[in-house]
């Protein structure tokens, strides 16, 4: 079990689009299992591979933790594509494990269709919505290069700018590991 550190808002990496992978190695699984651990550690529903210093197109879930969600199965989707996204919208409020004591509401699709390779490289597609819906659309921006201040509007974005900036220059207190900048 390894706990890895987190990148914050301000990290280059988190701004960095990922790449595909084409093979599942060892080293991958390897990769994915200490994902999973430092996503429990920090009490976080998502991660992203380049949340941690990864460069793969891929991020794990798991929401075992949440109420009505107890028989979750967690799940990591390499290589995730959105194939579909439903015109209504829902608004929910997030929060990011790389922006720390940050909370906004976002806009998003309310249900969403998507395909990924599993760990045994089988393309799976599924249809997702609700809070499951939600964070893939959160961890599949972050593959992107993308983060919550992204998807909200200029008022909203004025008001996070300090925050952002507590964030970036690590005033925050947190209870798991970060990057050091
Ligand atoms: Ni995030």
């Amino acid at each position: 079990m390894a706990i890895l550190p987190i990148s914050v808002f301000g990290d280059k990496i988190l701004r960095q689009k990922t790449k595909n992978v084409n093979k599942v190695s060892d080293e991958l699984i390897g990769k994915i299992r200490n994902m999973f651990d430092t996503m429990r550690n920090a009490k976080g529903i998502g991660l992203a591979a380049n949340q941690v210093g990864f460069s793969e197109s891929l991020f794990v879930v798991d929401l075992k933790g949440v109420e009505g969600y107890e028989k979750f199965k967690p799940i990591v989707m390499i290589n995730p594509k959105i194939v579909l996204e439903s015109d209504e919208q829902t608004v929910m409020e997030e929060g990011c494990l790389s922006l720390p004591n940050l909370r906004a509401d976002v806009e998003r699709p309310s249900i969403i269709k998507i395909k990924f390779l599993d760990t045994d490289e089988k393309e799976v597609e599924l249809e997702a919505d609700d809070l499951f819906a939600r964070v893939i659309l959160h961890e599949y921006d972050h593959l992107i290069g993308k983060l919550i201040p992204d998807r909200v509007n200029e008022d909203v974005k004025n008001i996070l700018k300090d925050d952002l900036k507590k964030i970036k220059n690590r005033e925050v207190e947190i209870d798991y590991e970060i990057t050091v900048k």
